[in-house]
């Protein structure tokens, strides 16, 4: 086998175009795979199919340097690859808080099927601890190669927005092998990585399994505190925002993700705290983790808190209300609208009657095909034009940045909701406006 393997990368969402860029980028030939004909082309066309800051750029790059290809032949990918990425989805399941494992089984079994000589499969995909062990069943049972093949985990950390940072600078790699040749393969697929410097824990396979959904488990449990902070100070006049930025001179609890306001969304972290739950609950130790319950509770919370807050703007009812709200998508640089509080919140504002109109800079089409009841703005002013209450619900620069005095002239009423605490009070009270965030006096 070559020094610098050749590699797959199966799935080209998010991650796994991410990834499949950036390994090009650091000097690896890369086939990208999807079943998805149109992603595959726009990606052989040099088009990334979602927003990702940066990552055009190194598409580009990539392909200019014929090192990275897609197709959507399964059979092509395991003749051409010493190993293989598994990057495809696991939303959560409907009707339950399961992950929904049909994408990995399936890809893992084609690509099984076709597996002819020696080779290193690396899941990537956020799994229920356990997974590994039963995919390696699965694939040596399948694979003509047999016990040639070898499974890995190698989980991904990677956040939208910064996806291109964190995986050329990683703050950590964790290998989850089961033998030293596998370690050997994911080495030589990481070396430029390692050289660097970037830290490397190597593990078992359950234990890198874990490691993925502890940490989004610890990440949510950090923003659901500092929300849970933010009741308590609703009800005794404190304010959370000073709170906050106390604890955060504590470095042993830092200031990172304990920014409150509307609490989390998107693909990852709601969806596999569920699925965490669920899994320690089918192995018989869910009282461990059953904190993660309140963690999600108090999160979904901060949804109708902020409804509540808007309808006190509005004079306590909704009903014919203009609202615009400013964003669409779970945070700023992303048009990923999965579990998006901001829509959620627009979605419970029309439910009580208020019209609501959206605007975003990036996630306009995917939140008018999750929720083509809403009414979509074309911009910031066309959002804001009559409106009775302006609620910033993803903090966008271009939000944090408007102009108090500007936008005072366009709208019907003065009246403000900061879902994100992006925009300075006393700036926006000196400018006439009725400033309110939960979590503040
Ligand atoms: C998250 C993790 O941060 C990544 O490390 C992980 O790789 C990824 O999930 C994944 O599992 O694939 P991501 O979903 O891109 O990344 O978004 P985050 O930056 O973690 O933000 C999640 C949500 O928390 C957003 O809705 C954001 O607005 C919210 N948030 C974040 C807060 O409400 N307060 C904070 O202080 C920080």
């Amino acid at each position: 086998m070559s020094e610098k393997p050749r590699l797959t990368v199966l799935g080209t969402g998010y991650l796994g175009a991410t990834h499949a860029i950036c390994m090009a980028v650091l000097g690896y030939d890369v086939l990208g795979i999807d079943t998805d004909a149109q992603k595959i082309a726009a990606l052989a066309d040099g088009k990334v199919p979602f927003y990702e800051p940066g990552l055009p750029e190194m598409l580009r790059k990539a392909l200019d340097s014929g090192r990275l290809r897609f197709s959507t032949d399964i059979a092509e990918a395991a003749a051409f690859g010493d190993v293989h990425f598994v990057c495809v989805g696991t939303p959560q399941m409907k009707g339950s808080p399961a992950a929904d494992l049909t994408y990995v089984d399936q890809v893992v079994t084609d690509l099984a099927r076709n597996l002819t000589r020696q080779c290193l499969v690396v899941g990537k995909s956020t799994v229920p601890v356990g997974t590994a062990d039963r995919l390696t069943q699965l694939l040596q049972s399948v694979a003509p190669a047999g016990s040639a093949v070898e499974l890995a985990w190698n989980p991904e950390f990677l956040r939208e927005g910064f996806a291109v940072e964190d995986t050329m600078r990683p703050d950590r790699l964790v290998f989850g092998v089961g033998s030293g040749w596998a370690l050997g393969q994911l080495e030589a697929a990481f070396a430029p990585l390692l050289e660097s410097g970037v830290p490397l824990v190597v593990t078992d396979l359950p234990t890198a399994e874990l490691v993925k959904v502890s940490a989004n488990s610890f990440l949510a449990t950090k923003i659901s505190f500092i929300n849970a902070m933010a009741e308590v100070c609703e009800t005794t006049g404190a304010d959370v925002q000073q709170l906050a930025k106390a604890l955060s001179y504590d470095s042993r609890i830092g200031g990172r993700f304990l920014r409150p306001g509307l609490g989390f969304g998107g693909g990852c972290l709601p969806k596999d705290i569920r699925a965490f739950i669920h899994r320690t609950e089918e192995l018989g130790v869910g009282q461990a983790v059953s904190f993660l319950r309140e963690v999600d509770a108090i999160n979904q919370r901060r949804r109708q808190r902020t409804v509540d807050l808007i309808r006190s703007q509005a004079g306590g009812s909704l009903e014919g209300v203009t609202v615009c709200a400013l964003g669409a998508a779970f945070k700023p640089d992303s048009d990923d609208v999965r579990d998006a509080p901001a829509l959620d919140v627009a979605r419970l504002l029309g439910d009580e009657g208020a019209v609501v109109r959206v605007y975003d800079p990036q996630a306009m089409d995917n939140a008018r095909r999750a929720y083509p009841e809403l009414v979509y703005a074309t911009s910031v002013a066309d959002a804001a034009a009559g409106a009775r209450v302006v609620a910033l619900l993803t903090e966008w620069d271009q939000f944090r940045e408007i102009d108090p005095t500007w936008l005072g002239d366009i709208v019907e009423s003065k009246a403000i909701v900061d879902g994100r605490h992006a925009l300075d009070p006393v700036t926006w009270r000196a400018a006439g406006w009725d400033y309110r965030a939960l979590g503040r006096a």
